[in-house]
């Protein structure tokens, strides 16, 4: 088959509609397969490559600097913490917060000081707008859409483009309304286009609070894949710190980390680096928060990670990069010639995007998961569970063993043909 699906004969599509259909039909009867595409979380193999965290301190809780990690205080982390977070963000370890086990709880925190604080020791703070409003580029990633929501924060959608988000759309909108308080940002592989963003983009990016209406706009630069490379050539992000430095607006972004996707999901260090003069001010309420961030497990990674992250990088790609290649080949040999579909082709992060045509997303996921495969729900990759032209598949290669993946994107691929056929002869169901 090298003819994209708009340009074959009716009546030969309707053959090729109906194969598919019985093949499906086949699929669902006596179906029990259990598959799932829908879990961005490392598989048992990548958590076993930091089984060593168990026990390294052999009984040694003193970290280098003299901090006994078994007590309180210390709330911007231990030093040596501090400075595996510099590493992996590209900042200064005296900008960096290392705190608990998840950046999603920091960014929790990070949303509500910015309503009810304020990051600048003034009387500016997103609360004081009747109905403070973020920028979230699409698709993107929905727990930062609930935590927004849970803050009562209005999302506006802007188009992601393979080099970032659309900064024209982004600039025009913050000019025009002070109540756009900010913008979300997962820049390296993005969740879930796995796009990385260009010097262009950052660049912008750097200048959007001078551009917004409102004097308190952050940029909230959640870098949850900095180093999660699949080749070793990965994608390289330009600095958005340095970008900001030559303009002046370095007190109005804050960034986030985590080791969740480097050694333990949720039994990692989370990272936050800000300005010094952002640092002074979130420090007071970071420790209205908490007491101190758990520095046992802070000194466990320093011991673990110290050194050797890129070494340690490369074994976890060692076992996603096949899954990625799967899942690829699978969309390519399927689907590329009939033109059904467009994908996203990422060299790192967790993610593929599969965009199926405008209106079958819903469908696909739906047949698919009566099928027995359960994908990421239609939708839930925009603000709002809401995604306006019903296209958008996140494909989550991780978790899945390679043999299930295969399995999984049969199914897949089935159903995008199908759904797809029927779109293109006008019928409405299997
Ligand atoms: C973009 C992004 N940010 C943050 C997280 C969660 O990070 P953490 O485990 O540090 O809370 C994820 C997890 O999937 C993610 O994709």
């Amino acid at each position: 088959m090298s003819q994209a699906m708009s340009d074959i004969a009716v009546t030969e599509l309707q053959q090729m509609a109906a194969s598919w259909e019985s093949e499906y039909k086949q699929l669902i009867s006596g179906n029990n397969v259990r598959l799932d595409l829908s879990r961005g979380k490392p598989a048992p193999e990548q958590l076993a490559l930091s089984d060593s965290l168990d026990g390294i301190l052999h009984g040694n809780f003193i970290t280098p600097s003299g901090i006994d990690t078994r007590n309180y205080g210390n709330v911007l982390g231990i030093p040596e913490a501090r400075a595996l977070g510099a590493e992996l963000m590209g900042v200064p370890a005296n900008e960096v917060v290392a705190g608990g086990n998840s950046s999603l709880s920091l960014m929790h925190f990070v949303l509500g000081t910015a309503m009810h604080q304020g990051f600048w020791g003034d009387q500016r703070r997103w609360r004081n707008d009747p109905r403070p409003k973020l920028l979230t580029p699409v698709p993107g990633y929905d727990r930062h859409f609930a935590l927004s929501e849970s803050f009562g924060l209005e999302m506006i959608n802007i188009p992601m483009t393979p080099a970032g988000p659309d900064m024209q759309r982004a600039a025009e909108l913050a000019a025009n309304d002070p109540s756009i308080k900010g913008i979300w940002c997962v820049p390296k592989y993005s969740n879930p286009t796995g796009n990385t963003y260009s010097q262009d983009i950052v660049d912008a990016m750097a200048v959007l609070p001078q551009q917004a209406a409102s004097d308190d706009f952050v940029v909230l630069w959640d870098n949850a894949y900095a180093v999660h490379d699949l080749d070793e050539a990965g994608d390289i992000l330009p600095c958005l710190r340095e970008a900001c430095l030559k303009v002046g607006t370095y007190d109005h972004v804050v960034q986030f980390a985590s080791t969740s996707k480097i050694t333990l999901a949720s039994g990692g260090v989370g990272f936050i680096a800000v300005s010094e003069n952002v640092l002074k001010v979130l420090e007071k309420h970071l420790s209205v928060f908490v007491i101190g961030p758990d520095k046992v497990n802070q000194l466990r990674h320093v011991k673990f990670l110290g050194g050797r992250l890129k070494e340690h990088m490369a074994a976890h790609a060692a076992i996603v990069r096949p899954k990625f290649e799967r899942v690829l080949t699978k969309l390519r040999t399927e689907l590329a010639d009939l033109k059904v579909a467009n994908w996203t082709e990422p060299k790192g992060g967790y993610f593929i995007s599969l965009d199926v045509q405008p209106g079958l997303a819903k469908k696909v996921i739906t047949l698919a998961g009566a099928a027995g495969l359960t994908l990421t729900p239609a939708g839930a990759t925009f603000p709002y569970g809401k995604d306006p032209l019903d296209k958008n598949i996140r494909i989550a290669p991780t978790f899945a063993q390679e043999a299930e993946l295969e399995q999984a994107m049969h199914i897949l691929t089935l159903c995008i043909k199908l759904v797809s056929a029927q779109a293109t002869l006008g019928q409405q169901k299997v």
